[in-house]
């Protein structure tokens, strides 16, 4: 079978190549790929800046945003032959830790966990995969040209889990929250926000295009802008930063309202510098009671609620968001990002 394959750590290796059929073991979904996301951790793989092989392999499979279409499953599942699933990216640390063995092991402690398609584990860019029947999450028929933005809505459902947990510590009944970042995570954590009955800004340098419309089709409200100007007068309950650029993330550290969360979704590149005013942070951070919290993966729960929310949404939106479809022997310009692209998809169909 034809296979997506990079080596981690060497720029410049992704090819598609034969590679030998997976071999189903008991408690496996053997399971045919439709589709696959493509997002910037894989950008990150494909320029040797993140990723980590198989121990004892120089290639891997890469792909950790999946859909797929069962095709064996073991006697007795709980899963049937045609049923479209998705399957689930990290698996727990083998000590395990204490979230680990909690089911949490997107909290997990030890650094030991592994991930399909982006540490140590073959991912999904494969004509056919398997996946352990316990890390598969069944989808809605209806979700069969999306189901690939299961996963990172899984990464967006964790964040709003975590954000009403921590809201939780005391009386939270927020009113509003600023996203920032109009790529597929902010506009997924857009979608989720709205769902939530909340008002909903989403903050994006482009200006045009059709990240606007996707947000004003959303209820939603865009601010083309490179900074939080905007709301210094009328700041935010939750900001959910999914850029990852220094100025926002440590502005968003000041701009909300008492009591306020942050949840910090989107990654930063290193090494570059920024002077900030420590004392302001510190005072603005602690008299207002906030809270600002790093989230990254999702669990088997997430996931659930990610294929929920997916399949209350607008189909005809969230087809929108996929800009671009490609086949798999063209896997490679999937990597490239135009500037007015959201999702770009490979289809392993064909
Ligand atoms: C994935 C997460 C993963 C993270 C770090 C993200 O792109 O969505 O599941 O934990 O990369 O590896």
């Amino acid at each position: 079978m034809r296979a997506l394959t990079f080596e981690p750590g060497k720029k410049g290796t992704l090819k598609v190549e034969e590679i030998p059929d997976p071999e189903r073991k008991n408690g496996d979904l053997l399971v045919q790929g439709v589709a696959l996301g493509i997002c910037g951790t894989d950008r990150e793989l494909e320029s040797a800046d993140y990723g980590w092989a198989p121990p004892g392999k120089s290639r891997m499979v890469i792909g950790h945003e999946s859909l797929g279409r069962v095709l064996e499953v073991p006697d007795g599942s709980a899963y049937s032959v045609g049923d479209l699933v998705v399957g689930v990216v990290r698996r727990p640390d083998p000590v395990p830790c204490g979230a680990c063995a909690h089911g949490e092991f997107d909290m997990c402690r030890n650094g030991r966990y592994t991930e399909r398609g982006i540490k140590e584990i073959d991912g999904y860019a494969s004509e056919r995969w398997v996946v352990e029947a316990g890390y598969a999450v069944k989808l809605d028929p209806s979700l069969e040209s999306v189901g690939m933005l299961v996963e990172p809505t899984s990464v967006v459902a964790k964040a709003w889990d975590h954000i009403e947990r921590i809201g939780a510590r005391a009386w939270f009944e927020p009113r509003t929250v600023l996203v920032t970042g109009a790529g597929p995570i902010g506009l997924l954590a857009a979608l989720l926000g709205v769902q939530r009955g909340l008002e909903v800004h989403v903050l994006d340098r482009v200006a045009e295009g059709r990240k606007p419309a996707l947000v004003a089709d959303l209820g939603a409200t865009y601010h083309a802008a490179s900074n939080l100007d905007d709301f210094h007068d009328d700041p935010p309950d939750i900001i959910v930063e999914c850029t990852g650029v220094g100025e926002l993330v440590l502005a968003s550290m000041t701009t909300t309202a008492a009591a306020g969360v942050v949840c910090l979704a989107g990654l930063a590149s290193q090494g570059r510098t920024h002077r900030v005013d420590g004392g302001l942070i510190n005072r603005d951070i602690v008299l207002e009671n906030d809270a600002v919290f790093g989230s990254v993966n999702a669990n088997l729960r997430h996931f659930r609620a990610a294929a929920d929310a997916l399949a209350k949404a607008d189909l005809g939106w969230l087809e929108r968001l996929i800009t671009r479809r490609v086949p798999l022997e063209r896997a490679e310009d999937a990597f490239a990002h135009g500037d007015d692209d959201v999702k770009v998809v490979i289809d392993l169909t064909v």
